[in-house]
């Protein structure tokens, strides 16, 4: 499946290009990665203890949870480069078996990092291996069934496991208490979207106008994993309608065409708002019923769509679900 939404936060699993571009994109050390200050400055500081204790000493295991997009797995590779680790990265759902993450961990090596993203899907099973390799880097492992089944405890190396979800509510209390680092990744400021956008095009070679780049900045949600998609589809549009460089009309026109509006939303953010206010009004409205009204899954538009409207204040929270804001119903009015 290709990407349906130009303004999707995920990556989507088979699109080989978009992963390619976004690793050629990935800045590699804390001086290239942009904006998250608050997260980069904890870590630094961590990262510099740990060098300064030197030889046996390993950064604690790290959770980074937010919306999807922001730079967790980016983050995790610049963690690994400055302690001048090795990463390893998996996912909860890619572990299947116990066996799996066991064999995973027993070739890592003293000091590697392995990131998990997703770790929120972990099956039980492989989460309580988990457990005892987090805490005092050991494997525990059960080898037989029934009566003759033997539990044997097998020395890892020390390792920091980086663990990535969108919904730290969704970890289970002891996983979550084994993380000595855990931060939430923000939306990004406007300018720092721009200047990721800049040095996107700096590394594509395509120049773009300044007033281009406010204004994709200006829709990108705030998630550099948009700017990103919607800046290679503008330049795609001026490369095949003009003369390769974005300016502020190509970046207008690209826009209109990819559905756009000024706030970042598309087409399926509006009709879910539209939805809402033609059939709720102004009353709560549960999450299963915004879903139904939809079609699209409940954990999709709590874990993709929500944050960004919820951010933005055209929607809200209450205890009885999500209501449309002043703000939102103007949205609509306007677009
Ligand atoms: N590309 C994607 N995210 C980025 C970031 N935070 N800094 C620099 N380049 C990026």
């Amino acid at each position: 499946m290709a990407i349906e939404r130009m303004v999707e936060p995920n990556l989507a699993p088979d699109d080989k290009e978009e992963e390619q571009v976004e690793k050629t994109l990935r800045p590699i050390s804390f001086d290239e990665y942009i904006g998250q200050e608050h997260l980069k400055n904890n870590l630094k500081l961590a990262i510099d203890a740990v060098k300064k204790r030197g030889k046996g000493a390993v950064l604690d295991h790290v959770l980074l949870y937010g919306p999807p997009g922001l730079g967790k797995t980016t983050m995790a590779g610049v963690i690994a480069h400055e302690l001048g680790s090795s990463l390893r990265v998996t996912s909860g759902p890619a572990i299947e078996r116990a066996g799996d993450l066991a064999s995973i961990l027993t070739n890592l090596k003293e000091g590697d990092v392995l990131f998990i993203d997703e770790i929120h899907r972990l099956r039980r099973s492989v989460e309580e291996i988990l457990y005892s390799a987090m805490e005092d880097y050991k494997l525990d492992i059960v080898i037989g069934k029934g009566p003759a089944a033997r539990s044997m405890r097998l020395d890892l190396p020390k390792i920091t496991i980086i663990g990535a979800t969108t919904r730290t509510g969704a970890l289970a209390g002891p996983l979550r208490d084994r993380f000595g680092i855990v931060h939430r990744l923000e939306y990004y400021k406007e300018p720092e979207i721009e200047q990721i956008i800049s040095r996107t095009s700096r590394i594509l070679g395509t120049e773009i106008k300044p007033e281009a780049l406010e204004l994709l900045a200006s829709r990108s949600r705030l998630t550099p994993r948009i700017a990103n998609r919607i800046f290679r589809r503008v330049r795609d549009y001026a490369d095949v309608n003009g003369d390769g460089i974005v300016d502020k009309v190509v970046a207008e026109k690209a826009l209109d065409l990819m559905e756009i509006d000024y706030l970042g939303l598309d087409p399926a953010d509006r009709n879910m708002l539209s939805l809402m206010w033609e059939n709720y009004g102004e009353k709560p409205v549960g999450l299963t019923t915004i879903a139904a009204l939809t079609g699209d899954e409940a954990s999709t538009i709590e874990d993709f769509y929500e944050p960004y409207l919820l951010q933005m204040g055209l929607l809200a929270r209450t205890p009885k679900g999500r209501v449309i804001t002043e703000k939102g119903r103007k949205h609509l009015q306007k677009t």
